[in-house]
Order: C-alpha cells, then sequence, then structure tokens
C-alpha cells in the first residue's frame, strides 16, 4: 500500500523522542511536530516499511475533520473518508488479519462514540470490541486548534513494540522498542563483539541482531529458565545469539573482550530486590568494566537511580556519556550510556 503525503503520528516512550527522531531521520522522513510520547510526520512511500520502524509503540495514520463535535463524523462524507482509509489498510494486509475494531477516545462509552464503532465496523465487516480491537481507532480534539477532531488510525494489529517474535513473554522483559532504542545507542556496527548482561528473554539480543550482523553477540544470564525463553524467542526470530549461563559478576570472557555493552538490570521490583542489587550493580560495574575494552560503551536501563548514580560518582573505570530519562509502564526508569574509560 502505498501513502502519499500521509499525516501520521508515532507513539513512542515519553523520553524517547530524539532517539525515534533519529530513527525517522535515517529512513528520510521529515518531522512536523514533536511532542512529549508522540512524533507526528508526513509520509509518502510504502505501509510496509513504515511497519519496520523499530523504536516506536505504535503507528498511526492521522486523518483531521474540521468539525465541531465528533458526532459529525457520522455524516456520510466523513464516514466514507474513515471507511475508504479502514478498507484501504485492511487490502494491505491478508485477508481476516483484522477481526475486531476498537475505539479509544474519552468518552468512548458515550452513544455517538458506540454508534460510530458499530456502523464502522459492520461497513467493514469486523466485530465492535469493547476493548482495543485489531482495528483500532483513536479520537481526541486536534491539538493547538479552537475546533476539529483528529481520528488516528493505528496501521497493525498490534503495536509495532508487541513484536512477532515474542513467543514467550518473561516477567520484567523490556519493552522491545525501547530496547531497539538503547541498541542505536551503542552504533551497532558489524565488527561488534557485543555482550548483553543479565539478558533474560533476549529482548536486546534479538533487537541487536534485527538491527544488523555483527561478529559476536553473547547473552548471560544466572537464570536457565530465562535461557530457555530467550532460545525460544530467538529461534522465533531467526537470529542466533550466543546464550550462556552464568553470573553477571563473574563473566566467563577476557579482559578487554568486549566492543559494546548493554544491560536491563533487575529494577528490585518484579526481578530481584533493593538489597540484592545493592552488592550486585556495583559487582556488575566493575566485572563489566574488566571485560570491555577502552572506549566501549555501556547502555543500562535501570530504575535503581540512586543507587546507581552514587556507584557512578564512586568509580573511575566508566564515563557517563549520556542519559535519557523516560516513562515506562508508569515506572520512570532511566537509560545510561556509559564510555569504558
Ligand atoms: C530485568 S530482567 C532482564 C529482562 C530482559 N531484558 C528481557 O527482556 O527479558 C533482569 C535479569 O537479570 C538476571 N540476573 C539477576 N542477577 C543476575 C546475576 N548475578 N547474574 C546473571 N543474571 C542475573 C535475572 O535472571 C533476570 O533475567
Amino acid at each position: 500500500m502505498r501513502l502519499k503525503n500521509q499525516p501520521c503520528e508515532a507513539e513512542i516512550a515519553p523520553g524517547l523522542e530524539p532517539i525515534v527522531s533519529s530513527e525517522l531521520a535515517d529512513e528520510s522522513i521529515a518531522i512536523t511536530h514533536t511532542e512529549k510520547g508522540l512524533i507526528q510526520f508526513t509520509y509518502t512511500g510504502e505501509l510496509a516499511d513504515l511497519r519496520q520502524l523499530k523504536t516506536v509503540n505504535a503507528l498511526y495514520l492521522r486523518y483531521q475533520f474540521p468539525i465541531p463535535r465528533p458526532k459529525a463524523l457520522l455524516g456520510h462524507q466523513h464516514f466514507q473518508i474513515l471507511l475508504n482509509a479502514i478498507t484501504r489498510l485492511q487490502q494491505a494486509y491478508p485477508p481476516e488479519t483484522f477481526r475486531t475494531l476498537g475505539i479509544d477516545a474519552a468518552g468512548s462509552d458515550s452513544s455517538v462514540m458506540q454508534r460510530l464503532k458499530t456502523e464502522l465496523a459492520t461497513a467493514a465487516h469486523l466485530y465492535p470490541d469493547t476493548e482495543k480491537g485489531d482495528l483500532l481507532l483513536r479520537i481526541r480534539r486536534t491539538r493547538d486548534q479552537a475546533e476539529g477532531w483528529d481520528v488516528l488510525i493505528r496501521i497493525s494489529p498490534r503495536p509495532l513494540a508487541t513484536r512477532a517474535w515474542r513467543v514467550q513473554d518473561y516477567e520484567g522483559a523490556l519493552n522491545a522498542a525501547v530496547a531497539h532504542a538503547m541498541i542505536r545507542l551503542t552504533r551497532p556496527s558489524r565488527e561488534d563483539r557485543y555482550l548483553n548482561l543479565a539478558c533474560g528473554s533476549g529482548t536486546l539480543l534479538i533487537e541487536r541482531l534485527t538491527a544488523g550482523r555483527a561478529q559476536q553477540v553473547i547473552g548471560i544470564d544466572h537464570d536457565p529458565f530465562a535461557l530457555s525463553l530467550a532460545q525460544r524467542n530467538s529461534t522465533a526470530s531467526k537470529v542466533k545469539p550466543q546464550l550462556l549461563q552464568g553470573d553477571v559478576r563473574a563473566l566467563p570472557l577476557s579482559d578487554a573482550s568486549i566492543d559494546k555493552l548493554t544491560a536491563d538490570l533487575p529494577f528490585g521490583q518484579l526481578v530481584g530486590t533493593h538489597e540484592a542489587n545493592r552488592t550486585l550493580y556495583p559487582d556488575l560495574l566493575q566485572e563489566a568494566a574488566r571485560v570491555a575494552r577502552i572506549g566501549a560503551p555501556f547502555v543500562l536501563i535501570t530504575h535503581e537511580i540512586r543507587l546507581l548514580e552514587n556507584l557512578l560518582r564512586q568509580q573511575s573505570a566508566w564515563h557517563l556519556e549520556d542519559l535519557v530519562k523516560i516513562t515506562l509502564n508508569g515506572l520512570h526508569p532511566r537509560i545510561y550510556l556509559l564510555r569504558r574509560v
């Protein structure tokens, strides 16, 4: 499906704006508006290429209607615009990809929204959904304008960050779009000997390998169950990281043998405890410094902000180069870009 000058909106983890912008720039996509948690742009090109964006949570086609109230969307002209957009999107996918239609809006229970949902679903041969639906419409007032309403149509039956390769869930698994943003911060290259400490179900490893080839991609975790999930997710995504069972405080790797490192550390809430983290974090920083070559980036994400920032002040092996504050599942973790001194 080819789009021409189509207004689009990317829903992103708040705080990731600069990293998502850099991915859009790589695809020669010109941004028209950015605010916390969303980026708008006008797109000309294939829909399939938009679906390849890796750092966004979800992508929407945006239709702006100069109307005073959503009720006017039921009028023939506006309804037809929406129905045509939905039908085109359905045709871009195999039949039955979208089975249900949902509306996400303030007042989505109102009779107008319910009617709009039922009439659009019927006309598009879909079932109205009480939840989000495969074909999701978001309806809201047009930003920065006195009058007008936007209808956003999600381009995929699931958010883009819900990767098809995730066949095994893991408590505490990292959002794949955030993982991909972390990978971008390492500036992947095909010469990389890359290490993911505490790899869990393999999100960072898989995102590293989907970003391009590398000389070595190694994941280490002490939990055999987590490693079995990483193995199944990797197989589903047709990539082959090297998975090692071991303690990140005693890595089975030589000194200065790794070019790029990442870690999604236990936050001490769902995974691990604050008490265990007090000894894990300093040991891990030290061991990571041993295996990292001089100049290696180490990108890590954690919610143990005070603990990590205190530790960083007390050591000299890692220089803090950048800090990205994000919002994720209602928490405010930070992504740290460290550089081996
Ligand atoms: C937040 S989870 C990582 C989740 C992973 N990013 C994913 O998407 O599935 C943290 C991981 O650290 C591992 N871990 C905790 N302490 C460890 C240690 N001392 N050595 C190795 N792995 C450890 C846990 O088993 C867990 O899988």
